[in-house]
């Protein structure tokens, strides 16, 4: 027998009482049973996502929350300015770009923060701008952007403000209101700690008029359907099949998240986040984020002559331990250690104790092992 673990940037593992709703008998979509279960949720999510905003449920993974989040707000030839920092921000031109829509591509480097004065000068030089799309933390390079300074920025602005916060809520500090977030998009196997298979998304009054300018053709992710079914009388509703199993899940991990409280939340992420870094560190191996490192991920250079995605193959193969690759142009060049959602200080010690092991036994260089392990224990006593 061998005990697995998920130590990825999702999918996370599932909290057991999170597990044990999914087990639950089917019930149907159009009771006032579910329908009471699906406003509880809806108003759970308004807190985590800190918003008095309308919230909308679509059964999709997070990139359907994130073309949603393209088709329903601009038009063919519309401009809208891309803040990227990684593979998932870039992801926001791809779909803009599928759409027919014109992209400035405000790029940082891969490791780096996206450049909010970069930003600030191009909304300056092209006042038309529909949209500002980014990303809370990049998952691909372990950063997390100052979303609060862009929303003052892109605040300024008419152009509706967007944030995939995929892999950042219910992770890192996130004020969908305070910080002029017009749209959230969220997914479910991260911060939110159910299964994959619902993307939600918060959508602001002003992204409510943009929506009413927006050409594109959409059936399946028409936001105004979707707004239409949520009030359309006393309990909310979809217009198509809920993912009832998942929202079911998701009423008890926000139930969680509330008995611990948001700010606790992110203090705990922050804590293990923490000790993952110290970790690495007292490894003397290098860390890939020269930005504002994100709580939910952290990303390493492999060891010089050491591929990352074998590190990943053996930690993943020989001891049970699922993390994460480099993505795109950063594939066989680093490992990523996800500590996200489901999470405790423990995995940050099992974390480092993989990561020294199958260093060691690849033949990596100065791997002393246990020095991981201890500046784990050593950050988190400090806390404790
Ligand atoms: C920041 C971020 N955005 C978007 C996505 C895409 O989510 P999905 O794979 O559910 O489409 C992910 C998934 O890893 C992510 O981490």
């Amino acid at each position: 027998m061998r005990k697995r673990y998920i130590m990825a940037p999702g999918p996370v593992e599932i909290p057991p009482s999170v597990l044990s709703v999914g087990g639950l008998p089917m019930i149907h979509h159009r009771t006032p049973e579910f329908r009471k279960s699906l406003l509880e949720v809806l108003e759970g999510l308004k807190y985590v996502f800190q918003t008095k905003n309308d919230i909308l449920i679509f059964p999709a993974a997070g990139t359907g929350g994130m073309e949603s989040a393209v088709i329903n707000i601009v038009s063919p030839g519309d401009k809208v300015l891309v803040a990227a920092c990684g593979q998932f921000g870039e992801r926001w031109a791809k779909i803009a770009e599928t759409f027919g829509v014109s992209v400035i591509k405000v790029f940082a480097e891969w490791g780096e923060e996206v450049d909010c004065a970069r930003v600030e000068a191009e909304l300056k030089n092209n006042p038309g701008v529909k949209a500002v799309y980014t990303t809370l933390s990049e998952t691909s390079t372990g950063i997390e952007n100052n979303i609060k300074k862009l929303g003052e920025i892109v605040g300024k602005t008419g152009a509706v403000f967007v944030v995939d916060a995929v892999s950042g809520m219910g992770a890192v500090e996130f004020k969908t209101d305070d910080w002029n977030v017009d749209i959230a998009v969220v997914g479910a196997q991260k911060g939110m700690m159910i299964p994959p298979g619902v993307a939600m998304i918060s959508v602001s009054v002003k992204a409510k008029k943009a929506m009413a300018e927006s050409k594109i053709p959409k059936y399946y992710f028409s936001y105004e359907q979707a707004l239409k079914a949520l009030t359309k009388d006393k309990l909310p509703d979809t217009p198509y099949t809920s993912s009832v199993s998942l929202i079911l899940q998701l009423k008890e991990s926000i139930r969680l998240i509330k008995e611990e409280g948001l700010e606790n939340v992110w203090a705990r992420h922050a804590r293990i986040a923490s000790a993952v870094r110290a970790g690495v560190k007292a490894l003397g191996l290098k860390p890939f984020a020269l930005g504002k490192p994100s709580n939910s991920v952290t990303s390493v250079w492999a060891p010089e002559g050491i591929d990352g995605d074998a590190v990943n193959k053996k930690i993943r193969d020989e001891y049970g331990i699922t993390m994460a690759g480099g993505q795109g142009k950063m594939k066989g060049k680093m490992f990523r250690i996800g500590h996200l959602g489901y999470v405790d200080m423990f995995d940050a010690v099992i974390a480092l104790a993989a990561v020294e092991m199958a260093l060691t036994s690849m033949g990596a260089k100065n791997i002393p092992l246990g020095a991981g392990v201890k500046a784990v224990e050593e950050e988190l006593l400090k806390k404790v």
